[in-house]
């Protein structure tokens, strides 16, 4: 880190929910070294956790690296210096964007960091629930072998995949899936057809999607739109053979509606990696159902997630330290506002300072 101050340097606050409570980072590497080699960057840890950004807590930084803190309007009044904000993931429904877009706040997501774990976590809930793993890990500790038929698996060659969503990740998933056999669905507005047919994926319609899919995954975006997209009465359509995978974010799903089907047995189970209350209640019905594979939004959570999202996020933090457009800038109307273009143009020359002198101290 370095230790110098002052006002020529570009400065970093990252979350404190970086940190475990001994002081250590949970992730190990997320690229933290790349602020510290680069020049005329300084960081810090913010000195508290909290779950929305108080705007003291922001105040004096040029840009924040942030995992699951909230920042509302709120936390951006008198954010003058903030130029951008670098979110570890993909979701930023935990983000006031039109905030950052008046205050001329670019935010940043990392899409390249997430689309390869989050895709491993859908084939993980899909082997998991095709082979019932856990129903099995049960019966096995139990030593109670006679009850082997009574969780037995389902073949995945020639059932339909339906992934509601055909997004970033939904795409890379579907080829991982390629070589299991299935037949690929996908349902999204703003699908792209072409897309589609270069993947093999047949894009259709919602309802369509749920009647015909044996497994069903979620891996839409949360929207106003998408806000309990799967009701009680779509939940209805689904064959009571289907598993249901929720990945994307919890309300998505009319998750008490979930919790009914689920225990009438009206679908065969599901995995979950996302609920509409996190952490759910500890006494929430859903967590008692033994056809539920549950994980407390951490599945995608490996030292390749943390790797790539971190170079990621602070490789998007450096280009706005260095005065350019970073690539995955979710509010893309703020880019040309003069705003945001007179900070670029301030680190632009800062840059070059710092690099000047750094050259001149060698
Ligand atoms: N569980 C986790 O840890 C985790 C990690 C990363 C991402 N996610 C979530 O996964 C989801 C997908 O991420 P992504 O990177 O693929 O995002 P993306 O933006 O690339 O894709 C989202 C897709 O949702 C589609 N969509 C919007 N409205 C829709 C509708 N009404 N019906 C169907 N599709 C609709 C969009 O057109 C888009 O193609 C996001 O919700 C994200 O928050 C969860």
């Amino acid at each position: 880190m370095t230790t110098e101050t002052g006002q020529g340097l570009f400065r970093v606050g990252v979350t404190r929910d970086f940190l475990q409570p001994d002081g250590t980072l949970g992730f190990g590497d997320i690229g933290l070294a790349m602020l510290d080699q680069a020049p005329g960057v300084e960081w810090e840890f913010l000195a508290e956790r909290s779950t929305e950004l108080r705007p003291e807590q922001v105040a004096g930084f040029d840009a924040l690296a942030v995992l699951g803190s909230r920042i509302s309007g709120e936390t951006l009044s008198g954010a003058e210096r903030l130029a951008v904000i670098a979110r570890f993931g993909v979701g930023y429904d935990s983000v006031d964007v039109a905030a950052c877009t008046e205050r001329g706040v670019l935010l940043t997501i990392t899409p390249d960091g997430t689309r390869r774990p989050m895709a491993t976590v859908n084939l993980t809930f899909l082997l998991a629930l095709s082979h019932r793993l856990l129903e099995q890990d049960r019966v096995a500790r139990a030593g109670d072998w006679s009850r082997k038929l009574e969780v037995m698996g389902t073949g995945l060659v020639g059932k339909t995949l339906g992934v509601v969503g055909f997004g970033n990740i939904a795409r890379e998933f579907f080829t991982l899936a390629k070589p299991l056999g299935m037949r690929h669905v996908t349902s999204d507005p703003y699908g792209d057809p072409a897309l589609a047919v270069a993947l093999d994926v047949e894009l259709i319609g919602l309802e369509e999607l749920l009647r015909r899919s044996d497994f069903v995954v979620v891996s839409c975006a949360l929207t106003p739109e998408t806000h309990h997209l799967l009701n009680e009465e779509r939940l209805t359509l689904l064959k009571p053979t289907a598993y249901l995978i929720s990945t994307a974010r919890g309300p998505i799903i009319d998750q008490a509606a979930l919790t009914t089907a689920l225990r009438e047995r009206r679908i065969a189970g599901a995995g979950l990696d996302v609920y509409e209350q996190e952490p759910p209640d500890p006494d929430d019905p859903l967590l008692k159902l033994d056809n539920v594979i549950v994980t407390p939004h951490a599945l995608c959570w490996t030292d390749e997630w943390a790797m790539l999202t971190g170079r990621s996020a602070i490789g998007s933090i450096l280009e706005v330290a260095a005065g350019r457009v970073p690539e995955h800038v979710v509010n893309r109307e703020a880019i040309t506002s003069d705003m945001v273009q007179t900070k670029l143009r301030r680190y632009r020359e800062r840059s070059v300072e710092s690099a000047s002198a750094e050259a001149a101290k060698r």
